[in-house]
This record gives structure tokens, C-alpha cells and sequence, in this order.
């Protein structure tokens, strides 16, 4: 019988991969064979040695404290592209709020009292505080051209956009491969001078931390949007913030709100709802599960 400690809950068809009479599943038991979790942050906790392999449910594994889990031997598996869509949807909700003003504007029309001819009145006067602009007028700028990066090309081109893209990693000759959308942008500094508005997929490394900083956002032209649900850290806060005060940029969206950021009225925060769909969690769940009972029964390794 393998034993399973799950440190969030996981998705019932994910837990389904482990069949019973194999798998003992729980969120308290002793001397666990592997661990399946998802934003639950391990680097503190104390890892028991029977784990011999560890399942994140998400793309992410900044959680997890891989230089110790590797000098063990010990596999940490994740989810890569199996809450693709998820994320794509909302950088499109993010882009769109912000273009259109959705926040603030639905703002005003809560706090709108009184009759229904003078919520009427109050609606027609207030509504020129928040006229927006189109998609298809702006440039997208898609730094990580991964499984997340093409998607949200690919959909910011259907709704009309421009897509340029650029990628740390990966040539953005293969990503080309992959989205015939993606204009290539020779650098960072090249896609930055371009693009009204720039949303981040790269995972949080030292190359990668504050990559969106003062310089490249003063390149955007003015009314810029940045959009990042990737993590916190690769955007300077300190310099975004400073460009929404003097008007620089028109908006910020982001999925891991601080309390330097949450209250701007220029912020749009979500609370890391990237990847929080019914579909998003069973695919991360069925992939991670899969992923743990391949290296549990047949010692391979898929995902790590
Ligand atoms: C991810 O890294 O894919 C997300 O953070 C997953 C999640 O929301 O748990």
C-alpha cells in the first residue's frame, strides 16, 4: 500500500488516478511515500525521508524546496500546460477590465442610490469618467512563450490584437513554431518600445526577477497596461507603482496582490485565481496523480 499526504485538497478525479486498494490517501498520515499539493509552501515544513517524490498540481514549484528535494533524490513533479486555458482567460478578463475600465466603473454603478430616474441621470453624467479603448488598436507584448504565453497570443490575435513575443529561454523561432501569431521581438528592450500593453509567463528565477522594471516601462508608450499572474517578483512593484501614479501606466493586473499593491486604484487584483476553473484543477490533479503512480509503481519519471 502507498501512502499519500496531500497538503491542499486536490481534485477528486485527480485522487481517482490512486486507486484504493494501492493508495492510502490523507491530509494527516505517518511515514508518506509521496506528497500531492498545491500552493501549500513546504520550505519551512519538515520533510519526512520515507517521501520519495513530491506532486505539485500547478505549473509553479517556487513552493517547494527543490535544491533540498534534489540533493535527496527525491523527483518533484508539476503540471506544465494543464491549466493553460485557465490562465489565458484571465489575462484576457485582466486586459479587457483594464481597457474598458470594468473596475471602476462598476464601482460607480454600485454606489449609485435613488430613484430609478435619477440612478438613470447619475449613470448617463458619470459614465464619461470611464471611457475605455479597443484591443484591436494595441500590442501585446507575451514575455515566456510556454504553453500559457502561446495560448494568450494566440487569443489576444483572434480578439484582433498585435502579438510580439519573446522568450529567456526558448528561441522565439521555436515558439514560432508553435503560434504563427507571435511577431518576434530581437529582445526584451525591443518588445517593451513596442507594446501599449506587456503580460508575463516565465516562472520566478533570478534571470527572471524584475525583468519589468523602470527602464523598459518608461520605453512603453504612455497608458500602458502590465499584466502579470505568472508570480510576484518579476515585476518591480516599486517601479510599477511609480509609473501609475504619474500616469505612465494605466493599470496593473496581477494574481498575487501585496499590501503595497491591493489598494491602488489602479490595480486590478485577483487572489491567484489563474488557475482556480473546475477544468484546471482536475487536469493539474489527473497529471500530478499519473505522474506519482508511474515513479511509485514503475520508477518512471514523467513531468519532473
Ligand atoms: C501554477 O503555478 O500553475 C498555479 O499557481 C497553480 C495554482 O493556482 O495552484
Amino acid at each position: 500500500m502507498h501512502k499519500i499526504l496531500t497538503l491542499n485538497n486536490i481534485s477528486v478525479k485527480g485522487l481517482q488516478r490512486l486507486p484504493q486498494d494501492r493508495y492510502e490517501v490523507a491530509s494527516e498520515i505517518t511515514h508518506p511515500d509521496a506528497i500531492l499539493l498545491r500552493s501549500f509552501k513546504m520550505h519551512d515544513m519538515e520533510i519526512p525521508d520515507t517521501v520519495a517524490a513530491i506532486g505539485r498540481a500547478g505549473a509553479g514549484v517556487n513552493n517547494i524546496p527543490i535544491d533540498k528535494m534534489t540533493a535527496r533524490g527525491v523527483p518533484v513533479f508539476n503540471a506544465p500546460g494543464a491549466n493553460a486555458n485557465a490562465v489565458k482567460e484571465l489575462v484576457l478578463a485582466g486586459l479587457l477590465m483594464a481597457s474598458r475600465n470594468i473596475g471602476p466603473a462598476m464601482q460607480f454603478a454600485a454606489g449609485v442610490r435613488g430613484t430609478d430616474a435619477e440612478i438613470s441621470t447619475a449613470v448617463e453624467a458619470g459614465k464619461k469618467n470611464f471611457v475605455g479603448s479597443e484591443l484591436p488598436s494595441k500590442t501585446l507584448g507575451v514575455i515566456g512563450l510556454g504553453a500559457i504565453g502561446v495560448k494568450v497570443a494566440n487569443a489576444a490575435s483572434a480578439l484582433g490584437m498585435k502579438v510580439v513575443g519573446y522568450d529567456p529561454l526558448i528561441s522565439v523561432q521555436s515558439a514560432w513554431q508553435l503560434s504563427r501569431k507571435i511577431e518576434k521581438a530581437v529582445s526584451l528592450d525591443h518588445l517593451f518600445s513596442q507594446c501599449d500593453a506587456v503580460t508575463v509567463h516565465v516562472p520566478l528565477l533570478d534571470a527572471t526577477k524584475g525583468i519589468v522594471n523602470k527602464e523598459r516601462i518608461a520605453m512603453m508608450p504612455k497608458g500602458g497596461v502590465i499584466v502579470n499572474l505568472a508570480r510576484g517578483g518579476i515585476c518591480d512593484d516599486t517601479a510599477v507603482l511609480a509609473a501609475l501614479d504619474s500616469g505612465h501606466l494605466h493599470s496593473y493586473v496581477i494574481d498575487f496582490p501585496t499590501s503595497a499593491l491591493m489598494t491602488h486604484e489602479k490595480v486590478l487584483s485577483f487572489p491567484h485565481l489563474g488557475a482556480s476553473t473546475d477544468e484546471a484543477e482536475e487536469n493539474c490533479a489527473v497529471m500530478v496523480a499519473d505522474s506519482i503512480r508511474e515513479y511509485l509503481e514503475d520508477g518512471t519519471i514523467t513531468n519532473s
